[in-house]
């Protein structure tokens, strides 16, 4: 199985973002992960549409938008039309969850279901032949920079199981506290899209980085 690496903006030098940009793609980056974040649903706030229409106008690589929203069926259409290409919502955030998933695809986009920590696999079963991806987050969302919480590592083995035994194609992305040394602990669980922000972006060599991400 391929492991894609989704940069975390939110570990970059956010005053040099086309720079920052332009690097971490060079060091072999899949993707650009856009973390949207309210106020309200989580604590912080960090950035969102204005910023994703001037990110994609210079990003090569597909950006990967992780809405830390309330209610984020309603900004679908515009986070689609800013230049997200997957569109990642949190299962606790107040939406119809079938109807957010039809939505996101009914704007020509990638599907995305995230559970925080606390939110067992079970929640979000009935919607896993729906998604193309499912994010464990492996944190608390909200801040970057945390560490890993490795009782995460059960899920995403259990998720990967459904998906093996079920047939089902969607992608499995970890969120939070990853690193050279954790990245090897959900690959093995069966993860295959890795988020990094403070570990990559801090790195003095990007390039090993992403290489010791992918494994
Ligand atoms: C946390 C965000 C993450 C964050 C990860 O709420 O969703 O994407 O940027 O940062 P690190 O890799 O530093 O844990
Ligand atoms: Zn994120």
């Amino acid at each position: 199985m391929n492991t894609y690496v989704s940069a975390s903006i939110l570990g970059a030098d956010l005053a040099d973002l086309k720079n920052e940009i332009a690097r971490i793609e060079l060091a072999g980056a899949d993707m650009i992960h856009f973390d949207v974040m309210d106020g309200l649903f989580v604590e912080n706030i960090s950035f969102g549409l204005p910023v994703l229409e001037c990110v994609k106008k210079y990003a090569k690589v597909p950006m990967d938008v992780h809405l830390m929203i309330s209610e984020p069926i309603r900004y679908v259409e515009r986070f689609a039309a800013a230049g997200a290409d997957i569109i990642t919502f949190h299962a606790e955030a107040g939406s119809n969850i079938e109807e957010t998933i039809d939505k996101i695809h009914l704007a020509g986009k990638k599907a995305g279901i995230s559970i925080k920590p606390a939110t067992p696999a079970g929640e979000i079963l009935n919607f896993l032949d729906k998604v193309d991806m499912v994010l464990v987050m492996t944190v608390e969302p909200g801040f970057g920079g945390q560490g890993f919480i490795e009782g995460m590592l059960e899920k995403i083995s259990e998720l990967r199981f459904y998906a093996r035994t079920k047939g089902f194609k969607f992608d499995i992305q970890v969120d939070g506290g990853i690193n050279e040394k954790t990245a090897s602990l959900v690959r093995e669980a069966g993860a295959n899209n890795l988020v990094s922000g403070s570990y990559l972006f801090g790195a003095s060599d990007a390039v090993a980085a992403v290489a010791s991400l992918k494994g």
